[in-house]
């Protein structure tokens, strides 16, 4: 006999979500139908290093973010070296883009990867550890209607899935010619307020994060702060304007949110937000904008940026918030079940046949009656079950039953799969 203690069995680490049937269908047709959305836009798959130099992040997202001095899975690997894991995109598309050169062709260059990301933050609903995006970025055309087409692709993502009850916040950053300025006027007033000192700390630093306190005696006395679109240069307003109107004429609403601040350094003009109502606090299903600054700072040419990244984990909580499903449930189209040894063996073979039609379609396995395996006919979601006993076996028979309408016929097994794809594409 065996008497050490059983093994515990594990758990997936803090923050770190699992998405496992019936959750994960839903998963993949977010994922999927965001990624075709971006498709439809003429974006080209890019995958991506699920690790980087440490260093790219820290130059590429900014020292001063809280995803690089706080929440980065930074170690050094079995040769010595930094590496972390990616907490966001963009900085590893602008290193391929550089180092690839993608840039040197037809301009603007667009992709879109989708995949898990990382960033140490205090786990919560909503928020966690390792998180899931699609995204797109543009680089190397400073056209405001690549602004524009970023923005409502984003919105149509979303719609795509059926979400509605989501708003579009949108500012302009302001570029090196006006947000210096900006920025120490902004500064000044902030550094004349009654700051605790991790704020007053904070204001010196980079003192348009203060503007996103959401604690109320902060947002009061910000109440009357400079707003970056009030200081605007003439070349970033005419820019923002343009944008605004082309989202106009193409009925994408949005919000004017002149206080919007982004957690991550590269930011120049165009920036924006999704934000969903029924999500509570991590209510940020998707953001993105301008990165003008980036491509240069990474070692490449002066070129410009735009994209976005949307939350799949989120938008699947705001799925469940409007009560919407995007999967029907179904894992295959047709379930065999055979009763007696022959009719198995023939199954498996039809059930073969069928996948090879492009007909989705599993059996039953293992000495169950009828009952237990028409049941699982049922779990499956299947339209259709094949009914083969050793009977209709000699007959060259299959006894094909519609499980919605509760309607069965016999079919000659040899039409099996032209009859079922018939039925299945009318
Ligand atoms: P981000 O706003 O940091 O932007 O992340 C994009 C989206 O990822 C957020 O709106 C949110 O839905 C989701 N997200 C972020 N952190 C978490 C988390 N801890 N748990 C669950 N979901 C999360 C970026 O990452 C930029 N790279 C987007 C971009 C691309 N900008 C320009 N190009």
């Amino acid at each position: 006999m065996n008497d050490s203690p059983k093994p515990q069995p594990f758990s997936a680490p803090k923050g770190v979500p699992d998405y496992v049937p019936p959750a994960s269908p839903e998963f993949l047709t977010v994922r999927e139908t965001f990624t075709r959305q971006t498709r439809l836009a003429g974006y080209e798959h890019i995958e991506l290093p699920v690790f980087e130099e440490t260093g790219l992040f820290a130059r590429g997202v900014g020292e001063s973010t809280d995803v690089v001095s706080k929440e980065m899975y930074t170690f050094e690997d079995r040769g010595g070296r930094s590496v972390t894991l990616r907490p966001e995109g963009t900085a590893g598309v602008m290193r391929a883009v550089i180092e690839h050169n993608l840039d040197r062709g037809q301009l603007p260059v667009k992709l879109s990867y989708a995949g898990p990301f990382f960033r140490y933050e205090r786990p919560q609903a909503g928020r966690y550890r390792q998180l899931q995006q699609v995204g797109v970025e543009a680089v190397g055309v400073d056209d405001p209607a690549l602004d524009a087409e970023t923005v409502a692709l984003a919105d149509r993502c979303f719609r795509s899935i059926g979400l509605t009850g989501f708003r579009l916040e949108m500012t302009s950053l302001g570029d090196g010619a006006c947000r210096p300025a900006y920025r120490r006027k902004l500064q000044e007033f902030l550094l004349g307020l009654p700051l605790d000192e991790a704020t007053r700390e904070r204001a010196e630093l980079n003192p348009l994060r203060v503007l996103d306190d959401k604690r109320p005696e902060v947002q009061e006395m910000t109440a009357d702060a400079p707003l970056m679109p009030d200081h605007l240069c003439p070349d970033c307003r005419g820019h923002f304007e343009t944008v605004t109107g082309l989202l106009d004429d193409m009925g994408v609403t949005y919000t004017l949110a002149p206080r919007l601040v982004r957690g991550l350094d590269y930011y120049t003009r165009t920036c924006f937000e999704f934000v969903h109502d029924g999500l509570g606090a991590q209510s940020g299903i998707g953001g993105g904008g301008r990165y003008d600054g980036l491509m240069a700072q990474l070692g490449g040419q002066e070129l410009s940026g735009i994209g976005f990244g949307l939350g799949v984990d989120r938008a699947l909580l705001a799925l469940q918030a409007e009560k919407i499903r995007v999967s029907d449930g179904s894992r295959v189209a047709v379930y065999g079940v055979a009763m007696g040894a022959a009719a198995r063996r023939r199954m498996a073979v039809e059930i073969d046949r069928l996948r090879v039609a492009g007909i989705s379609a599993d059996m039953s396995f293992g000495a169950r009656g009828l009952k237990g395996a028409m049941k699982g006919a049922d779990r499956a979601g299947a339209r259709f079950a094949l009914v083969l006993g050793d009977r209709e076996l000699e007959s060259g028979m299959v006894a094909v039953k519609d499980l919605a309408a509760h309607e069965q016929i016999d079919v000659p097994l040899a039409e099996l799969v032209t009859h079922l794809q018939g039925r299945l594409s009318a």
